[in-house]
Formats: C-alpha cells, structure tokens, sequence
C-alpha cells in the first residue's frame, strides 16, 4: 500500500522542477517517513540512482527514512533561538526525555529545525507538527501527555 502511494505521488511530481524534492516531502507527510522502498520508487520515476535520493532524504532535516515516535519534537536551533537558550532546552529535553538529539525512543522522537519563523518568541519547537513560541517556559511534559 505504501509503495502504491508512493508511485502515485511520485508521478505527479514526475515533469515539475525540482519535482523529486516536491515528491519526497508529499511522500514524508503523507507516510511518515520516506521508506527505502518509497526512495527506490522515487529513484525510478524520476531517473535517478538510488544514492542520489538517498542523499537528499539525509540532506534535509525534514525528511525522515525511518518512522517518528508517537510524539515528535523539533527543536530549534538557529541563531535566534540559540540566543535566548535552545541548547539548554535540547540539553533538558534530552535528559527529561530519555532521548538524545536526531533520535527516537519508543516514547518521542528528538529532533533539530532551523528556523520556525517564530525568530522574536524563541526558543521555538514543534511538537508533532503544532509550534510553539517561548518553549523554555512550557510544561513539555505535560504537552506530550495532551498529544495523540
Ligand atoms: S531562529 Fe528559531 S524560530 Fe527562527
């Protein structure tokens, strides 16, 4: 089933500029993660080897090759939201959360971003999906309890 959507996709994309990247990241919100078999169907409908989609699903920190946990937390880590504590924030997440940084726990996926667009209200974090402003003041672990 996986695979099907995957082609499916993969073929709207198939004549569009930077269709491969525009394929990838449908491919990535719609599984979850983009799957080697999902990579290989890419590679095939858009001509490209199997190292060249590889190396754009590692390139891009949205992308994901292997499913999320339940929950998932980016974290950002651009300049902005450096300066106002997203190291310590990570730091403390780590250690509250059991997880390093890049990765999963059965429990929640620990992940960086670059830049929500939430610059002036840092530091800045999604939890899966939904951002949040001022995160070093939020009850983390009371908002995973609320997540699906
Ligand atoms: S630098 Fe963190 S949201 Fe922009």
């Amino acid at each position: 089933m996986a695979i099907e959507i995957a082609e499916t996709i993969a073929a709207r994309f198939v004549d569009r500029i930077g269709g491969p990247l525009q394929a990838l990241r449908e491919i990535n919100e719609r599984l979850g993660h983009v799957s080697a078999d999902s990579q290989q169907v890419v590679a095939k409908i858009f001509n490209l080897s199997g190292a060249d989609v590889r190396g754009i699903v590692s390139f891009y920190e949205d992308l994901r090759d292997q499913p999320a946990a339940l929950s998932h937390i980016r974290v950002c880590q651009a300049e902005a939201c450096q300066a106002v504590g997203s190291r310590a924030l990570t730091k403390r997440l780590a250690e509250q959360l059991e997880v390093e940084l890049h990765q999963t726990s059965a429990r929640v996926t620990l992940d960086p971003v670059y830049c929500l667009g939430l610059c002036a209200q840092g530091p800045a974090i999604t939890i899966n999906g939904k951002p949040y402003a001022r995160a070093d003041l939020l009850d983390i672990g009371a908002l995973l309890g609320q997540t699906p």
